[in-house]
Parts: structure tokens; sequence; C-alpha cells
């Protein structure tokens, strides 16, 4: 069987948009070949110039990702039978929302600081001796957390990293859970305050797509909102962030609707700066009618007050 592969090139030594080029290679491939065999096969064969990472190739070591037919995937990983029957080709490309050093091979720079700005090891004030039990019990609380190989992908993928190249990112923030469930740290509220910053935990949209494409099963999204819950539950409720979800709730279960003229007073109340800013927002949404008259219910509130109250009941903090 034969597959025919483009690759998106990138040549830093040439001038302009002329770096920028695609190269088509036919390969042949049986049932088991990767895509990073094939990479291989045409870097040694074919085309010495064709630039990109792999070590393990057994999706452990993180260093093959790149874009496979629009998704972050890891090459070693990619089973070039399947993209075939289900693409009819494969196209090939460098990461996206990174800086592209050569052909697939991008800058990991951005992705490391995020990762050390976490603080990523155990920081500890005391010895705590850990018995095979407790050690148990860490493994099921990290929810795979520290099963995490560092190749990128959630970050490339993030849709708030590409609006906001500040935000902490899926990769450190799950891993910065991973520190907090560990018995022997000591620095648990220090670590929440400082995920609870802006660009921490709050920043996320839950868009999902995190999860989608890690290679690993980490689950980073699943991990920021445990992450979210750990931060309401030690007291940390008056960012923006944490406001927004705690408001959300109030005012649903007051007004019985979601109430836009209201929830934004409610989670900006004391961050006079954040509010300012949002004036030119709320007289568009007033001019075209998207803002709700602050003390008209609709009808049937009641019976979501009273739904409200059941969970408020059975939950306790809703
Ligand atoms: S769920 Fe959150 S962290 Fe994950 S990709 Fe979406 S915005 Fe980024
Ligand atoms: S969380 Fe998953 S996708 Fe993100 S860096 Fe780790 S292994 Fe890769
Ligand atoms: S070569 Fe190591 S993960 Fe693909």
């Amino acid at each position: 069987m034969r597959a025919q592969i483009i690759v998106q090139r990138f040549n830093p030594e040439a001038d302009g948009e002329g770096g920028k080029f695609l190269s088509d290679y036919s390969v042949d491939y049986s049932r088991g070949t990767t895509l990073l065999s094939a990479l291989l096969k045409i870097k040694a064969e074919n085309d010495g110039t064709l630039t990109f990472r792999s070590s393990c190739r057994a999706a452990i070591c993180g260093s093959c990702l790149m874009q496979v037919n629009g998704t972050q995937k890891l090459a070693c990983k990619v089973s070039l039978h399947d993209e075939v029957m289900r693409y009819g080709h494969i196209n090939v490309g460098p990461m996206a929302n990174m800086p592209v050093i050569k052909d697939m091979v991008v800058e990991m720079a951005p992705f490391w600081k995020k990762v050390k700005a976490i603080t990523p090891y155990v920081v500890s004030t005391e010895q705590t001796p850990i018995d095979s039990s407790t050690l148990k019990n860490i493994n099921e609380q990290m929810y795979n957390a520290d099963g995490c190989i560092m190749c990128s992908a959630c970050l490339s993928a993030c849709t708030t990293y590409q609006v906001s190249d500040h935000f902490l990112g899926p990769a450190a923030l799950a891993k910065a859970y991973r520190f907090l469930v560990d018995p022997r740290d000591t620095t648990h509220q220090e670590r929440l305050a400082f995920l609870g910053q802006e660009n921490g935990i709050w920043d996320c949209v839950r868009c999902n797509f995190c999860v989608s494409v890690c290679p690993k099963e980490v689950a980073p999204m699943e991990q920021i909102v445990r992450l979210r819950r750990l931060s309401l539950a030690a007291g940390l409720d008056q960012t923006v962030g944490a406001r927004h979800i705690t408001q959300f709730c109030k005012v649903v279960g007051q007004e019985g609707r979601l109430n836009e003229t209201l929830l934004p007073i409610l989670m900006m109340w004391g961050h006079w700066k954040k509010m300012f800013h949002m004036i030119p927002l709320g007289i568009k949404m007033f001019l075209r009618g998207k803002t709700p008259f602050l003390f008209k219910r609709p009808e049937g509130y009641k019976k979501v007050q009273r739904l409200f109250a059941t969970l408020r009941r059975h939950s306790g903090n809703v």
C-alpha cells in the first residue's frame, strides 16, 4: 500500500514567506507502519533536510508531537493505515500556536516556562515518612495527573492560550494538581493562592480540547476543575474567576434565570478597574437589548428557587 504524506515545511534560512513551502512524499506502508517510521524512512532515503524531533518511538518521551490532519498527535502513535482510511492522505505540520524553528521543530521554551512557574516539585519543610497505603491513596487522588509526558499537545490545542499567551495552560495546571494532592508538600495554601490569580485556573474556558488531544489521558481540564474545587474549599473565593462561579449560582438560584446585568456587578464588586473596563461592553449589551431589567424576575422563578434550595440542602455548596 502507498500513502501520500504532505508536509508543511519551514526553512528559517530562506527569506520571508519563501521559507514556507509544502513537500509531497509517497511512501510504502503496511498495517503496522507509524507516521514516525514513515518520516524517518523519508529522511533516510529521500530528503535529509526534513526536520522533526523524535526519540523513544514508543509514546513515552513526548518529543514527536506534530499536527496530523489538523490535530495534535504523537507521530509514533499515529497509524498510517488509520489516517489514510479516514482522510485519504496525511497532512503533517508543526504543532499549532508555537513558534516554529524548522519544519516540525517548535520552540518549547514557552511551555517549560509555564511548567517552571507552578514550582514542579515537592516543597516540604518537614520530613514526612510515607507508608505504602498512603502512597496508594495519593496515586488514586492524582487521577493520572502524574501521567503527563510533557508533549505540549494540550497547550498547542488550548483555546485560552490561543488568545492569551500568559495563561498557565493545561499541562502546567494539571502538574500543579499533582503536587497539591501530595501529602509531603507543605505549601498547599500558597500554591492555591498563586494558581487562583489572573492567567490561572479561572481563565480556562472548559473547551475540552486539552482532554481530547492528550495522548496519556491526563485530562487536564478535569484537573483544573479539581483545583477550582480545592481553591473554593480553601476559602479562596474572592477573585473574579471564583466569584463568576459562586455568583452565577447565586443569581440563577435567586432570580430564576441568568441575569446578565446583575452577574458582572456581583462578580467584579471591589475589582473597580475591571468593572470600569466592562462599561463599553455593558453599553453595547444595553443597546442591543441584552441586559435584563435588574428587578424583574421571570414567570416561574419560584420553582427554580425551590430547586436550588433542595440542591443546597443535599450538597451544601450551591
Ligand atoms: S479546557 Fe481549558 S485548559 Fe483545556 S484547552 Fe480548553 S481552555 Fe485550555
Ligand atoms: S497533559 Fe497530556 S497533552 Fe498535555 S503535555 Fe501532558 S501528556 Fe501532553
Ligand atoms: S518518539 Fe517519543 S513520544 Fe514519539
